[in-house]
């Protein structure tokens, strides 16, 4: 099984990026951690960071193409704002789980809607990076089953 991990914009600073919300992991330990559970399992991974909305679009039309079975997705702040990206989804058939490392629902206002949750079939928020891996597990049991 094929599995698109998607990290939106400023991801790439954690780590550093306000550590007592986000933590001191880095991008990299999280997706380092993932290609260990998907090589486990049997399952290959590509992962990608952007900061900009058409290139996490364009990610997402390729994975419509080329046998992807399921995406993950921290739509970071474009979670709030992005028809685009939810359009982009839509138009995907696979598995949809959209994660957030914090509760966005303890949270500002508006981080309360998610455009991207209106196509999720899970989401999970506030269970910081282990909060990917317990996606993927979600995905290869489901897959197993
Ligand atoms: C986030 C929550 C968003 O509201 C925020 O804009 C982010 C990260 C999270 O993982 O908790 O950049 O998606």
């Amino acid at each position: 099984h094929k599995l698109l991990v998607l990290h939106g914009p400023n991801l790439n600073l954690l780590g550093t990026r306000e550590p007592d919300i986000y933590g001191h992991e880095t991008l990299d330990d999280i997706n380092n951690s993932l290609y260990e559970k998907a090589a486990f399992n049997g399952w290959e991974v590509k992962a990608l960071q952007s900061n900009h909305e058409g290139a996490l679009i364009d990610a997402i039309h390729a994975a419509r193409l080329d046998g992807t079975a399921a995406i993950i997705i921290n739509p970071a702040a474009f979670t709030h704002t992005s028809v685009a990206i939810l359009d982009a989804l839509n138009a995907f058939d696979g598995k949809v789980i959209e994660v957030h490392l914090s509760n966005v629902h303890k949270r500002e206002s508006f981080r309360h809607h998610s455009y991207v949750s209106l196509r999720a079939d899970g989401v999970i928020a506030g269970l910081g990076s282990q909060g990917y891996l317990a996606a993927l597990d979600a995905l290869i049991k489901a897959a197993d089953a």
